[in-house]
């Protein structure tokens, strides 16, 4: 530090006081590590004004715990209070109230309790942001939030809050954050949140549980950005007036009990990047219009009622990341082009009647961790590219009708950690080379694999579970098998009299 005029330097020792000052009136907070005293606390922020007054402090992250004593009541010229992730239990302290130039009010992250003390929020008119996220509050939101005329940013999510959103939080028209999720929160989801024409960012799902369904009102929340009601007990349909969204890039209705189709009217929200509608009970088909949402990356169908095909458009869309639609009842195949995007990481389509051959450049980019494809009537070869997918970690194509000899590069990518072939119709013989020394379970049981085990199979140095039960092999097991430490079960019984069993449980 420079040290300068003797304003400087006096402006230098009421800071050092204010530290000393502050430590006291975080009074019962103290290091963790106690130790060296305070010496590890990080006063980051502490910024006064040319009087010296405080009017900015910020601790965040630092090994505190205890509570906020009723002194903070002095700071009165405060206009940016963060308190974060610091650990500080207890009530907030209702002398709060005298903080009346206050803007930030962030004191997310600790562990304070009781109910929010509302009567401090009547006097803040400044404040603009107010983030309490994940502590221990409890009662009933405050309904004096309803009040502040300046509020940008309001984030009540991750505590115990019960009972009703209340009515008047419709009045807090500068609104563009609204956080509630992670509550105890019960009552019908209020229609009137649709008159916030600021909001940006809803967030109202996860442990609250509503009654009844999303409000056809919050297709007029047109600058929405991301719209999270996932997990909090929704019924009834998706409303149409949702395709008006047209600046949303997230929707996550999943985990709740909506039902009917989905409305090809969300083919509106041409933002869109992540849309989970996983776990509900949806019916019908995917909507041809669907094709319009470019910007796509993530689509989650899994486990409803679905069925239809899956559209060849997805295998345009430029963006696509992750496609997961198990658990429906989609019937014909995958889209022949799909992975040509080159950024498909994640396809599940395990549990459907789908059929036909694997698409054939599915890990074209060089992104493919996972493809599941279990439970269906898939034919045919397993792609030689997938031989080549550095990336891939898990391949699981249990129980279809695939055929031919597994690609021999399958056994030694890098990544690849779980293997499961079983239950097909795959031929030819295991390779001599192995090198797949990520690999932990390989199942290969109940398929017509020929030959013998070669000793390359020692280099698979991670490998607990070896399945290859119910084939044509023929010979001894290599002793080299039990080089591999971590092996916890081989299973090579055959089921066609030829040799011995192999049944060993290490
Ligand atoms: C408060 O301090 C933390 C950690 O030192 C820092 O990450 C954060 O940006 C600061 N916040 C403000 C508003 O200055
Ligand atoms: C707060 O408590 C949690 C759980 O006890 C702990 O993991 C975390 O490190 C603590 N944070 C600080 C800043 O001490
Ligand atoms: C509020 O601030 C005034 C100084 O402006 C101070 O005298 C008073 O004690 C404060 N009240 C509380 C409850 O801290
Ligand atoms: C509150 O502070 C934390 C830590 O600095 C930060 O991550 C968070 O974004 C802040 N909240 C708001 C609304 O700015
Ligand atoms: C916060 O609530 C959780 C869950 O009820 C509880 O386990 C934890 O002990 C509480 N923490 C404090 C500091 O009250
Ligand atoms: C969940 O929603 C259904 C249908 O609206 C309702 O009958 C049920 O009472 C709700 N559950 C709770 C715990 O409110
Ligand atoms: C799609 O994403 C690109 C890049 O993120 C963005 O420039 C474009 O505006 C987006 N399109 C729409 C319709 O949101
Ligand atoms: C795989 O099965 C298809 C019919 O499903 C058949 O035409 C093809 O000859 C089989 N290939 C091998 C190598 O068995
Ligand atoms: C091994 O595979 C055979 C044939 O599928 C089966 O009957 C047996 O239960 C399996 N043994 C173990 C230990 O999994």
């Amino acid at each position: 530090m420079r040290i300068g005029t003797e304003r400087e330097m006096r402006g230098f020792y009421i800071y050092l006081i204010l530290l000393l000052y502050i430590s006291l009136i975080l009074s019962s907070a103290s290091t963790s590590t106690s130790t060296n005293g305070y010496n590890d606390l990080q006063f980051s922020g502490v910024k006064c004004d040319e009087d010296f007054r405080v009017v900015a402090l910020n601790v965040s992250f630092a090994p505190l715990f205890g509570t906020i004593s009723p002194e903070i009541g002095l700071l009165n010229k405060l206009v940016n209070l963060g308190i974060v992730s610091v650990n500080l239990t207890g009530r907030i302290p209702t002398e709060m109230r005298n903080l009346t130039s206050l803007k930030i009010f962030n004191v997310s992250n600790n562990a304070f309790s009781g109910s929010f003390p509302g009567e401090i929020l009547t006097v803040m008119t400044q404040l603009e942001i107010l983030d309490a996220y994940n502590n221990n509050l409890t009662g009933l939101l405050p309904s004096e939030v309803a009040n502040l005329k300046n509020l940008k940013h309001l984030s009540l999510g991750g505590n115990y809050f019960t009972g009703e959103i209340p009515e008047k939080y419709s009045d807090i028209q500068s609104l563009e954050y609204l956080g509630l999720n992670a509550n105890g929160l019960t009552g019908k989801i209020p229609g009137f949140l649709g008159r916030l024409k600021n909001l940006k960012r809803l967030l109202l799902g996860y442990f609250n549980v509503f009654h009844g369904g999303i409000p056809p009102e919050f297709g007029s929340l047109t600058q929405l950005e991301i719209l999270d009601m996932a997990s909090c007990n929704l019924t009834g349909e998706i409303p149409e007036s949702l395709g008006n969204l047209k600046y949303l890039h997230q929707l996550l209705l999943h985990q709740n009990s909506l039902t009917g189709r989905i409305p090809s009217q969300l083919s509106g929200l041409v933002s869109l990047k992540t849309l989970d509608l996983s776990i509900n009970e949806l019916t019908g088909e995917i909507p041809e219009r669907f094709s319009a949402l470019q910007n796509i990356t993530l689509i989650n169908l899994f486990q409803n009622k679905l069925h239809g095909s899956i559209p060849s458009y997805v295998s345009d869309f430029p963006h696509l990341e992750v496609l997961q639609l198990w658990g429906n009842s989609f019937t014909v195949g995958l889209p022949e082009n799909l992975g040509r995007n080159g950024k498909l990481c994640r396809l599940d389509v395990s549990s459907n009647r789908l059929t036909g051959l694997i698409p054939l450049h599915l890990c074209k980019g060089g992104a493919l961790e996972d493809l599941i494809l279990m439970r269906n009537f898939f034919f045919g070869p397993l792609p030689e590219e997938l031989g080549n997918c550095k990336s891939l970690f898990n391949i699981r194509v249990t129980k279809n009708q695939l055929n031919g000899t597994i690609p021999a590069g399958i056994f030694n990518l890098p990544s690849l950690s779980f293997v499961e072939l079983d239950y097909n119709f795959f031929s030819g013989e295991l390779p001599p080379q192995m090198s797949g020394a990520s690999i932990d379970q390989l199942k290969i049981s109940n398929n017509l694999i020929s030959g013998e085990i070669l000793p390359a199979i020692r280099n698979l140095r991670s490998l607990q579970v070896l399945e290859l039960e119910m084939n044509k092999l023929s010979g001894e097991i290599p002793a080299e098998i039990f080089e591999i430490k971590v092996l916890s079960k081989i299973n090579s019984s055959s089921s066609h009299g030829h040799r011995a069993a192999y049944i060993v449980q290490l």
